[in-house]
């Protein structure tokens, strides 16, 4: 199962994509986390150094031969060659960054991401969480294309459920199937009060309400993980139980589509038999 996590600068993704990520592999699950943003902090909130960190995914390991960019080495392969070993088995990928000034664009390093979530989708009993960089543009690149869910984090203040909105009406111009919003920092009530309005008027799943925390304030500060700081807060709580909610074994996925093509490295070798 795949989950991507969007929304507004700063409403909490790499938290929550962190936290998830572990509290997920705790509970027995096989977890790859991605950290999708080209300003790459998912690192330092799961748990791994910055200097065990530095790889990142490179972009030949795609090709755009077939349909659609496509991974030219088997997704075992893949994790085996680039994942980072994080907390609790945690398996971090990264995707590529700039390295220098005027460079040009970052496409090749998204369609990298898109290409291994297409093939995490064959990967039983594996669970991936991808933390999106703020942009809306990773829906017009289709770095997320291949998640069965979409999630977009919200803060309570209006132009952050407008961003989420916006994310959702081009979300829903892809073949992605669940997209649902997720209430961050409440700090009240009326906070998660007021998001509910919002996405009823607005015809969006609200999918789950977040505390506010001073604890998730404070690990930052210590740039320490979370869950390591602050073990039982209530923001870990709740994460487990939307995560708990969300998480579905792979046959039950109902947003499951059809298993990707082979990679190209696959499906080489299967043109010379
Ligand atoms: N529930 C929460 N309560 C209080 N502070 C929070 C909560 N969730 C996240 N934060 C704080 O909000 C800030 C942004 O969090 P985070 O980096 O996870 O967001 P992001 O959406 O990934 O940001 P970016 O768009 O820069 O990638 C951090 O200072 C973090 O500590
Ligand atoms: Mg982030």
């Amino acid at each position: 199962m795949r989950i991507a996590v969007a929304g507004k600068g700063g409403a909490g993704k790499t938290t929550i994509c962190a936290t998830a990520a572990r509290l997920l592999a705790r509970s027995g699950q096989r977890v790859v986390a991605i950290d999708g943003d080209t300003n790459p902090n998912l690192h330092s909130a799961i748990g791994v150094d910055s200097q065990a960190a530095l790889s990142s995914l490179p972009t030949s390991l795609v090709s755009r031969r077939f349909e659609g960019p496509r991974l030219t080495a088997s997704i075992d392969e893949v994790l085996r060659w680039h994942a980072i070993a994080a907390p609790d088995g945690v398996r971090l990928v990264r995707m590529g960054m700039p390295q220098h000034a005027d460079e040009g664009c970052m496409c090749s390093a998204h369609a990298t991401v898109s290409a291994l979530l297409a093939d995490l989708g064959v990967a039983p009993g594996t669970v991936t969480l991808l933390d999106l960089e703020a942009s809306p543009e990773h829906l017009s690149r289709g770095t997320a294309r291949h998640c069965d869910v979409l999630l977009l984090v919200a803060e309570p203040y209006y132009r952050s459920l407008e961003a989420a909105k916006l994310q959702a009406s081009l979300a829903a111009e892809t073949s992605i199937e669940r997209v649902a919003v997720v209430a961050n920092k409440c700090r009240q009530p009326s906070d998660a009060a007021a998001i509910e309005e919002y996405c009823e008027r607005h015809g969006l799943e609200l999918v789950g309400v977040l505390p506010w925390s001073e604890a998730v304030l404070a690990a930052d500060a210590r740039s320490r993980p979370l869950l390591d700081h602050a073990p039982d807060d209530a923001m870990v709580a709740a994460l487990g139980t939307l995560f708990g909610s969300l998480v579905v074994p792979d046959a039950d996925v109902s947003t499951r589509r059809a298993a990707p093509e082979p990679t190209l490295a696959a499906a080489s070798s299967k043109a010379s038999l």
